[in-house]
């Protein structure tokens, strides 16, 4: 048992490894999944396990739930789907914690159960709310409402004092009847923890909510003595907090203005105005003559290309410009699109090579030397007001410098700002060129015209 619990943790460590890279992610997740199915078998197949039936037909139900929605989801929808999935997770720990309280001896297994019953608790809750809003069930604005500090830190020292109390009469006290009055309590904890938390930055909380689930998994495989689930929930709470953190510097936030940043009035979305300066438009035809004539082209993807679907498009006229000799490179940022990886996971589809996607750091050294860069349904990654202007939502977010490029080249369907709902610069700026419409019936008419070149 101890044997195979040491590889499946090994799996687990491995699988994070391959999951940092693009070329790697998926034999990453297929060996931390590997490592989950032996765990499993390894538990199942155990001496001391009951209920082996009910347990069986429960996971045959969670499996057929998971494999289902897994694979209906659109793509854009994922961020959702991985809340609705660390919610489960949570609250799966907070009813182990509930139905263990009871029984659990010495200090450390009770703190642990305590801990598992309340961060469970608002990491299931919390999900939830990140879910409805995401699925746009509710607004995804942040829902402030007079006093809503005063109410949120007053609620979790009543959590933490019920906590204190079940501390000292579990022995012998309505050990129950307190699980519940601290699972309530955390619940709304949770609710209110996440209301006031903008849409653009609702994936970043729920890679924190991530991060808790991990921890109250720890700590609940401390309270049934259980090494492998102490070492996947640490895994599970110390890379979603380091994801957390890389997230908000890719924006230039720190966690804390993230999190209660509306409190103090300070809101997560821009104005959304749109004001009526010229621009310059081209048509498609235009634009392949600038593309294909060029000796170095930059795509800059984001949010758009996800929409439109186009990730299989822009491949082919890759592939076309490649083919004219032209030297054509993906310029990732951090946080294009609306979910961590969300660029490699859409271009990974269309099997673009991984040697032509290029981190944020590395494209910007590109770009001074780029004859055109293509930004194809992106917009806040490249605004400049994130360094030039300081009242700005997105101010002090690094970047990419398209505006050094020769020619900047936008995709989009209008004048809409991006997420931040503020006004690009860049759009009007002599060396830019728009091309309006959706991004993939633009990317095959410049397709199209490319091959007549
Ligand atoms: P955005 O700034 O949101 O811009 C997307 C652009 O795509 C918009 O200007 C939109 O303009 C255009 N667009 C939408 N649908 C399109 C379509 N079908 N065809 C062509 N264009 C289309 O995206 P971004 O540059 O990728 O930046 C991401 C934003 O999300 C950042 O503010 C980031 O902080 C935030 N965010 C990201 C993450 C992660 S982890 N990725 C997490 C939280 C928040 P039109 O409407 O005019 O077409």
């Amino acid at each position: 048992m101890d044997f195979g619990y040491l590889v499946a943790a090994i799996c687990f460590v491995v699988a994070l490894k391959g999951l940092s890279g693009p070329k790697t992610a998926r034999t990453g997740n297929l060996i931390g999944a590997a490592g989950a199915v032996l765990a499993v078998i390894l538990v199942l197949t155990g001496e001391h396990i009951e209920h082996r039936a009910a347990i069986l037909v429960t996971i045959a139900l969670g499996a057929v739930a998971g494999v289902l929605s897994a694979r209906r989801v659109a793509m854009t929808a994922m961020p959702q789907l991985v809340a609705l999935f660390n919610g489960v997770g949570g609250g799966a720990a907070a009813i182990v914690a509930a139905v263990e309280l009871g029984s659990v001896h010495g200090r450390g297994p009770l703190v642990a159960a305590l801990f598992t019953l309340v961060v469970g608790s608002v990491s299931f809750s919390g999900s939830a709310v990140t879910f409805a809003k995401l699925q746009e069930l509710m607004t995804s604005r942040p829902v402030l409402f007079p006093g809503g500090p005063l109410v949120f830190g007053a609620l979790i020292a009543v959590d933490v004092a019920a906590c204190v109390v079940g501390y000292r009469v579990q022995d012998n006290g309505p050990v129950e009847l307190l699980a519940a009055v601290i699972v309530l309590l955390s619940l709304v904890v949770g609710i209110l923890f996440v209301l006031p938390v903008g849409g653009a930055d609702v994936p970043i909380v729920i890679s924190l909510l991530n991060a808790f689930t991990g921890l109250t998994v720890a700590a609940s495989g401390y309270v049934l003595g259980n090494t492998l689930l102490i070492v996947a929930g640490t895994l599970v709470g110390a890379s979603g907090t380091i994801l957390t953190r890389m997230m908000a510097a890719a924006m230039g936030r720190s966690v804390a203005s993230i999190l209660f940043g509306a409190f103090k009035g300070g809101s997560t979305a821009g104005s959304q105005a749109v004001s009526e300066r010229p621009v310059r438009s081209a048509h498609a035809e235009d634009v392949a003559v600038l593309l294909g004539y060029a000796r170095k082209v930059v795509i800059v993807p984001g949010y758009g290309l996800a929409v439109a679907q186009a990730q299989h498009t822009i491949h082919e006229m890759v592939e076309a410009l490649e083919a004219r000799g032209v030297e054509v490179l993906y310029g990732i940022h951090p946080v294009a699109g609306r979910m961590p990886g969300h660029m490699n996971v859409l271009l990974a589809e269309a099997s673009v090579p991984y040697h032509q996607l290029k981190e944020m750091d590395e494209a910007n050294s590109e770009l001074p030397s780029t004859d055109v860069a293509l930004v194809v349904g992106a917009n806040d990654v490249v605004n400049p007001a994130a360094k030039t202007s300081p009242g700005s939502p997105i101010y002090g977010m690094p970047i990419l410098s398209v505006d050094e490029a020769r020619a900047v080249v936008f995709l989009k369907r209008s004048m809409r700002p991006g997420f931040a709902g503020i006004e690009n610069e860049l759009l009007y700026s002599p060396k830019t060129t728009l091309l309006f419409g959706d991004a993939k019936d633009s990317l095959t008419q410049v397709l199209q015209a490319l091959k007549s070149l």
